[in-house]
C-alpha cells in the first residue's frame, strides 16, 4: 500500500503542478493510458489472491477516480483561462477608426426638394402630391385653360394613346392640377406646398422632358396679395439663406390666376458673376398670382366667399442658381463624379433651425 499511497500522491501532485494543457494531458497519459502506471498496477490484480484482489483492487480504483477527478477539474479550468485569454484579446476596439467606406450622396434636386418643403413646413404648408398620369379636366380645363385656349399650345403636353371613351390621359405638364386635386378633396383653410415630377415634350441646353416643380396653394378667406409677396419674399430669404433680398413683382399672365406675375429677384451679374441678394439687376424666379374665381368655382368654392394665392417654380432652376450647377441637363445624366461634386450628405436633413445646408 505504500507503494500505492506514494503513487497516488505523486499523480496528484503532477496533475496539480501541470503548468498548461498539454502538459496536463501527458500527465493523463502516464497514469491512465494504456501503458500508465496505474493500468499496469491494474495488470499485477492478476496474481494476488481474491481477497487481495478485492482490497488492492479498490484501493486502486479510488485512487484512480480521484486521479481521473482532478484530471477533469484541471482540464476545465485550462479550458475556461483559454476561453478568458481569447475574449481578452480578440475585444472589439471601438476607439479605432471606422474603415473606409464611399457613402452616397444625396442628388441636388433632392436636396432642393428637402429644403423647400422645409421652409414652407415652418410656415404651416403641407405637402400634398398627386399622380404624375393626368388628365385633361385636372391639368388644363379646371385650371381656366377652355378647350382650345391657345395657352395649351404653351404646354408642349406629351398625351398617352386615346382612350375607349375617345379621351386622351397626358403626363402632367405642371405640379398645377394638383391644386385642383387639393380643393376637390379638403376645404379651407389650405395651406399646401406640392412638389412633384413634370414633363414636357422639350429637350434643349435649357429644357429636359422631364423636370421638377414645387408649386403653393393658400385658399382662406380674406387672402390678398400682401400675403402672396410676404409669404415669397420669407421663402427666397430663407432659401437663398440670405438676411435681405429684393423682391419685385411683375405683371404676367397664367390662366389660373388673376392678377399673375413674374417674382425676379435682386441680383449683379457684375464680372459676369452672379450674386444673389446684391446689385440693380434683377432674376425671374417663379410665377405666381390670385387664384383665378373660375378655378375656384371648378373646385365648388364660392369665390365670393374664398380667396387664395399660387406660385409655382422650376426646382433645377432654384438649385442651379443657389449650387452654382451650370447645365441643367447634367441633373438626369447620373454620372457618379457630378454626384459626388454637387450631392449633399444623406444624413443632413435640412431645416431652418439645424440649418438648410450644412
Ligand atoms: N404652372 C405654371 C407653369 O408650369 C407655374 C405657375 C405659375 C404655377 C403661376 C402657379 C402660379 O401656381 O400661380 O408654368
Amino acid at each position: 500500500m505504500d507503494t500505492l499511497d506514494t503513487l497516488r500522491n505523486e499523480l496528484l501532485e503532477a496533475v496539480q503542478s501541470a503548468p498548461d494543457a498539454d502538459t496536463l494531458e501527458a500527465v493523463r497519459v502516464t497514469a491512465l493510458g494504456k501503458k500508465g502506471r496505474i493500468t499496469d498496477l491494474m495488470k499485477t490484480l492478476g496474481h494476488m489472491t481474491p481477497e487481495e484482489r478485492r482490497s488492492f483492487g479498490q484501493a486502486i480504483n479510488a485512487v484512480k477516480d480521484e486521479v481521473a477527478a482532478l484530471l477533469e477539474s484541471r482540464k476545465a479550468a485550462f479550458a475556461e483561462a483559454a476561453l478568458e485569454a481569447r475574449l481578452t484579446s480578440e475585444q472589439v476596439d471601438i476607439t479605432l477608426p471606422v474603415r473606409p467606406e464611399t457613402s452616397g450622396t444625396l442628388h441636388p434636386i433632392s436636396q432642393t426638394w428637402d429644403e423647400v418643403v422645409a421652409i414652407f413646413g415652418q410656415m404651416g404648408f403641407s405637402v400634398a402630391e398627386g399622380p404624375d398620369i393626368e388628365d385633361d379636366f385636372h391639368n388644363f380645363t379646371a385650371l381656366n385653360f377652355p378647350p382650345g385656349h391657345p395657352a395649351r399650345e404653351m404646354h408642349d403636353t406629351f398625351f398617352l394613346s386615346e382612350q375607349e371613351d375617345g379621351t386622351r390621359n397626358l403626363l402632367r405638364t405642371h405640379t398645377s392640377p394638383v391644386q385642383i386635386r387639393t380643393m376637390l378633396a379638403q376645404k379651407p383653410p389650405i395651406r399646401v406646398i406640392i412638389p412633384g415630377r413634370t414633363y414636357r415634350c422639350d429637350s434643349d441646353m435649357t429644357h429636359t422632358p422631364m423636370f421638377h416643380q414645387i408649386e403653393g396653394l393658400v385658399i382662406d378667406k380674406a387672402v390678398h396679395m400682401g400675403h402672396l409677396k410676404g409669404c415669397l419674399k420669407e421663402f427666397v430669404e430663407a432659401y437663398f439663406e440670405l438676411p435681405d433680398v429684393p423682391v419685385r413683382f411683375r405683371p404676367s399672365f397664367f390662366p389660373f390666376t388673376e392678377p399673375s406675375a413674374e417674382v425676379d429677384i435682386g441680383c449683379s451679374r457684375k464680372g459676369g458673376e452672379l450674386k444673389i441678394g446684391e446689385g440693380n439687376d434683377w432674376l425671374e424666379i417663379l410665377g405666381c398670382g390670385m387664384v383665378h374665381p373660375n378655378v375656384l368655382k371648378a373646385c365648388g368654392l364660392d369665390p365670393e366667399e374664398y380667396q387664395g394665392f399660387a406660385f409655382g417654380m422650376g426646382l433645377e432652376r432654384i438649385a442651379m442658381l443657389k449650387y452654382g450647377i451650370p447645365d441643367l441637363r447634367t441633373f438626369f445624366e447620373s454620372d457618379a463624379r457630378w454626384l459626388k461634386h454637387y450631392g449633399f450628405a444623406p444624413h443632413d436633413v435640412p431645416s431652418l433651425t439645424g440649418g438648410l445646408t450644412r
